[in-house]
């Protein structure tokens, strides 16, 4: 891939930006309640306002032109579009996606759309248990086809889902994501469900003329802590019940079959059907990636790091051990700075998926500097945006990786989920009292890494 076509681009999500939650018909969605429930979010903080995009978004394309980006992945979300899921559609949902959507090419810039991004209409968690029940699976690829057909004619780049790991573990395992389940078993449940609706909407979109489909998974990379064959094969494993688990399914129609032998009967099946339907059902992958750890088949003696949230699984299942290099500098989430992993990362991606181009879909880096005076000097995410992009451009320059694009995440400070207001990732600061928006010393140093490689 030269540089010629190459998108960069800057990546954000419905809930966690556009606010107006009770605005032109929207409906409740699994986030607006899980966050509203008193001590589910750090200072419990909501995304009622977040940035106020849905109200500022030509404020925020103004600010997406002077960066220079050629791309901009968004999510929709489903509850302004059906409000109850299913049903009746708001058009002032359609509406607004429609401005959006304009605005952007009036300037040159393409969109990324992503269907789902977490916020789950709350009456399919109320009436049909979420993604524990295929029937939200059904109801999805029905919405799917809603935005295919008023937004397809322009919006040719399509995923169906973020991070489906997320839903999965943070949602259906440890809980600390909205629904806020806590099992051993649902997150498997919940996984096999979100693929089955990718396959779904795949399906339905396919009858039109919409461009390109994929999926936006994310992925840790996990270097072998040492050249021992079983630490090597621990780190492949590791990245097989992360990113394979989710994304296997997509490409090849079945889980890793490293899965099927640790997890047993927790890890449902795919009838002949459904592989037939699964298999081959992206035309591209995405990528969102943040980190590294080593992985180790032995509990190494030091720098050890524990518990589900940083293992990309369910623990006991993977049987890795994951450790650090006192050396990596960690963000303010505690993610180390590692940026040869991403195109280690990438260059896994590329042997495993053959033949199916890559974008990263999420890079970034937080800080949590809340002080607009000195929030615009981010020299600690101005060098990450520059090794993280270098290691990008040598996955596709110097290894021939097919990598398509890259999308910074985030444009601007947002609502960071469980971590609210707390944690900043944006090129921009937001001031969420007063809704002013400042370019960071990270956001020129993007638009010079862009200009460089015109
Ligand atoms: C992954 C998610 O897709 C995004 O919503 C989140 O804000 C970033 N990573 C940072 O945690």
């Amino acid at each position: 891939m030269s540089n010629e076509n190459f998108i960069w681009g800057v990546a954000t999500a419905a809930h966690q930006i556009e606010g107006a939650w009770l605005e032109d018909g929207k409906g409740l969605n699994t986030w607006d309640v899980f966050a509203h429930t008193p001590g589910k979010i750090k200072n419990n903080d909501t995304a009622a306002v977040a940035c106020d995009h849905y109200h500022r978004y030509e404020e925020d394309i103004e600010l997406m032109a002077q960066l220079g980006v050629k791309g901009y992945r968004f999510s929709i979300a489903w509850s302004r579009i059906l409000p109850q899921g299913k049903g009746e559609v708001n058009q002032a949902g359609i509406d607004f996606y429609n401005r959006l959507i304009d605005g952007l090419l009036a300037k040159g810039i393409t969109p990324f759309i992503t269907l789902y991004h977490w916020d789950l209409p709350a009456t399919l968690q109320f009436e049909d248990d979420g993604w524990l029940s295929y029937s939200t699976a059904e109801y999805f690829a029905e919405y799917a086809d809603v935005c295919f057909k008023a937004f397809g004619d322009r919006v040719k780049h399509w995923m169906t889902f973020n991070e489906n790991w997320c839903s999965a573990v943070l949602g259906h395992g440890i809980g600390c994501f909205a629904p806020g389940r806590v099992s051993r078993t649902e997150p498997y449940i919940a996984a096999h469900n979100l693929c089955l609706a990718h396959g779904l909407a795949v399906q339905k979109f396919r009858q039109g003329d919409y461009g390109v489909v994929g999926i936006a998974n994310n992925c840790d990379f996990r270097e072998p802590l040492t050249d021992k064959p079983e630490d090597k094969a621990a780190a492949q494993e590791a990245l097989e019940f992360f990113y394979g688990w989710l994304t296997d399914p997509v490409v090849f129609g079945e889980y890793p079959a490293i899965m099927r032998e640790r997890v047993g009967d927790r890890l449902p099946e795919f009838t002949p059907e459904q592989k037939e339907m699964l298999k081959g059902s992206c035309d591209f992958l995405g990528l969102n990636h943040y980190t590294t750890h080593y992985a180790s088949r032995e509990k190494p003696e030091a720098n050890v790091i524990g518990g589900d949230e940083g293992n990309g699984g369910i623990d006991e299942d993977q049987q890795v051990f994951l450790s650090k290099d006192p050396e990596w500098a960690p963000t303010s989430m505690g993610w180390f700075v590692v940026p040869w992993g991403i195109r280690k990362m990438l260059n896994w991606v590329s042997d495993r998926y053959k033949g199916l181009p890559i974008y990263v879909t999420e890079n970034g880096c937080s800080v949590n500097d809340n002080d607009p005076s000195t929030a615009k000097h981010d020299g600690f995410r101005a060098d990450f945006v520059r090794g993280y992009t270098a290691a990008v451009k040598q996955a596709r320059d110097e290894d021939g990786v097919d990598v398509r694009g890259y999308f910074c995440w985030s444009l601007i400070d947002n609502f960071e989920w469980t971590r609210g207001y707390d944690m900043r990732f944006g090129l921009i600061f937001c001031n969420f009292e007063t809704q002013e928006r400042i370019p960071k010393d990270s956001y020129y140093a993007y638009q010079e890494v862009i200009k460089a490689d015109a």
